[in-house]
């Protein structure tokens, strides 16, 4: 079992893509489907799982370049052309004002996210249940433990330092969320299976790191050399206690600037000079702490190298304060469980905390780090960082900077912090939940109910290629090096937007169904059999579904109920056949 880093993904070998038809016509996978349509007139269930042309209806599929559609190297100011009827639904849209909520009309489909309308088209996969979970700013109620764990994290990256922001749209455009930070085409995250694509240039952003060059240019004319930036991400992903396709991360940076006098190159020494004792007197003003590291390599090889531009001393000053700001973190956070009696990784409290380094890899930085620690007997990733690639600070204005960058996920810190043991916890509205905690106090969660579980099967063909994997068995896709994925989720075991295979089945197609029907009534869906038919050579699969509530006692005919209707769309998956 693998963790990654920010996005709490407990991703073992089992995810794949597996060959089917090319006739599939719900969630392509890849993002290589464009589907020609007709204007045949819309139909009337809303709750479409996938909404890429709910109004329309599909004649015939083809494949397309997908870099010119789903999260493409589009750049910034490469506006798309005008469409006149998109245009005039756009402003049906504000006029209705119902945000969140996907509109049909006039043969076009859309939706108002934070005031601001979008027209779907081919690439668009947003579902009515991702679209309500928009809105809830979990970060900003100061007695949720999503935001008692936020302003605990802000805490050790305070003003005038850093500047400590929440991003409220979570709309980004694929550009800022891939294509600046230097993801490459194929990198699994841009695929249309794990990621929510608004339309052809716009995604729910998959990281914070999507805001990371626009708060580098803001800090151009700013004081603060640094930031946090704490926002809700969104990655389509499996169903466990650790997953929901909603959850969020923080952010932080912190540069240093070398005061190059312009054109004067005989004092660009004593001015880089100065920029290092500054980083030597940060280091220096940093609190001391107790924990205890047992391994912290500074790492420089071929797939983790000390940036061309960077002086090896200024690298070593950086990756130093960036550890030991981190580990501070850490110490706080983890000095905070322990306090309100959550259980540590050592049945002795006084026993040292104990935390390693270990090599990563993120397209912006480099060399790149994970950090984890020892926690319940096993080694936890909690974060990743590294030293920001310098064309990304060149490129938003700071080409005498330098600086680190982190990122992590909330919900992962939260759950240990409070000994939350379900994800699906975190957007309960039921009071015996949210009335446990209050601003500022880190409380041991006291679990108010077990309701039983329920399980139902869904069984179905799908039809297996040669090149075809198995959700159990795994296959590298993709250049990007290891654990490249992590970076903005996406799994590397996974389809990439520009491989040439045909549609796909795709288990997040799958869990995307169980997640619109069912919500935060399944707790988990785990691939349970598999099978090669002798004859046919037809592949089966079995996916056993919990359903189990948090707050109530679900009755046998509810649960039969919302599986027959988890079942009915599963029907409607062309890339598979109930059996
Ligand atoms: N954005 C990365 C992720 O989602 C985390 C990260 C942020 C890594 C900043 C390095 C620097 O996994």
């Amino acid at each position: 079992m693998r963790l990654t880093v920010t996005g709490l993904v407990v991703r073992a070998a089992r995810r794949t893509h597996l060959t089917v038809p090319l006739t599939r016509l719900a969630n392509p996978p890849t993002g290589q489907l464009v589907r020609e349509i007709s204007t045949a007139a819309a139909p009337k269930d809303e709750s479409t799982a996938d909404v890429a042309f709910p109004a329309q209806s599909v004649s015939s599929v083809h494949e397309v370049d997908p870099r010119k559609t789903a999260g493409g190297s589009r750049a910034g100011g490469d506006t798309p052309a005008v469409d006149p009827a998109a245009t005039r639904f756009k402003e049906e849209l504000k006029g209705k004002n119902e945000p969140n909520k996907i509109i049909h009309g006039h043969g076009q489909s859309g939706v108002l996210i934070q005031s601001k309308a979008y027209v779907f088209d081919q690439t668009s996969n947003l579902s009515p249940s991702i679209l309500g979970c928009i809105d809830r700013q979990l970060y900003a109620n100061p007695n949720h433990p999503i935001c008692i764990t936020r302003r605990l994290i802000e805490s050790v990256f305070p003003a005038p330092t850093f500047k400590n922001h929440v991003e409220a749209d979570p709309v980004v455009t694929a550009h800022d969320n891939f294509d600046v930070l230097g993801f490459p085409q194929d990198h699994p995250g841009r695929s249309r299976t794990d990621t929510y694509y608004v339309d052809s240039h716009h995604v729910l952003r998959t990281h914070t790191s999507a805001h990371q060059h626009k708060a580098f240019q803001s800090m151009v004319d700013r004081p603060e050399t640094g930031y946090t930036i704490c926002a809700d991400v969104f990655r389509r992903d499996s169903i466990d206690r650790s997953h929901f396709p909603v959850f969020h991360q923080m952010e932080g940076a912190k540069l240093w600037k070398a005061d190059y006098p312009a054109g004067k190159t005989h004092l660009r020494y004593p001015a880089h000079k100065n920029r290092q004792q500054q980083i030597e007197q940060d280091i220096r003003s940093l609190p001391r702490h107790d924990l205890e590291i047992l391994h912290a390599p500074i790492y420089d090889n071929l797939t983790n190298p000390v940036q061309i531009q960077h002086d090896i001393q200024d690298v070593r000053l950086m990756v130093s304060h960036l550890r030991r700001s981190l580990e501070l973190l850490v110490h706080r956070v983890f000095s905070a469980a322990r306090a309100a009696g959550v259980e540590g990784g050592s049945s002795d409290v006084n026993d040292r905390l104990k935390v390693r380094w270990v090599e990563a890899y993120f397209p912006f930085t480099s060399p790149s780090y994970e950090l984890e620690v020892f926690w319940q007997g096993d080694w936890l990733e909690l974060l990743g960082c590294g030293i920001v690639k310098q064309s990304i600070l060149s490129n938003a204005g700071l080409r005498n900077h330098i600086g680190w960058a982190w990122g992590l996920g909330i919900e992962r810190l939260a759950m240990i912090l409070f000994g939350i043991p379900d994800i699906r916890l975190f957007w309960s509205e039921d009071p015996r939940f949210l009335n446990q905690f209050k601003e500022g106090t880190i409380t041991k969660y006291e679990p108010f109910s077990k309701h039983p579980s329920c399980y139902k099967d869904v069984a179905f063909w799908i039809d297996a290629a040669p090149a075809a994997a198995t959700p159990l068995s795994t296959s590298h896709a993709g250049s990007s090096p290891p654990g490249a994925a992590a970076a903005a989720g996406g799994d590397a075991t996974k389809a990439s937007p520009t491989e040439v295979q045909p549609a796909a089945f795709h288990e997040n197609d799958v869990m995307e169904i169980v997640r619109d029907v069912a919500g935060r009534l399944a707790e988990d869906v785990k691939l349970v059999d598999e099978f090669v038919h002798p004859s046919t050579g037809r592949k089966s699969l079995c996916y056993r579904i919990n359903y189990r509530s948090l707050e109530r006692t679900l009755t046998n005919d509810e649960v039969n109920e919302v599986h027959q209707r988890v079942l009915h769309k599963m029907a409607d998956l062309s890339t598979i056949e109930l059996r």
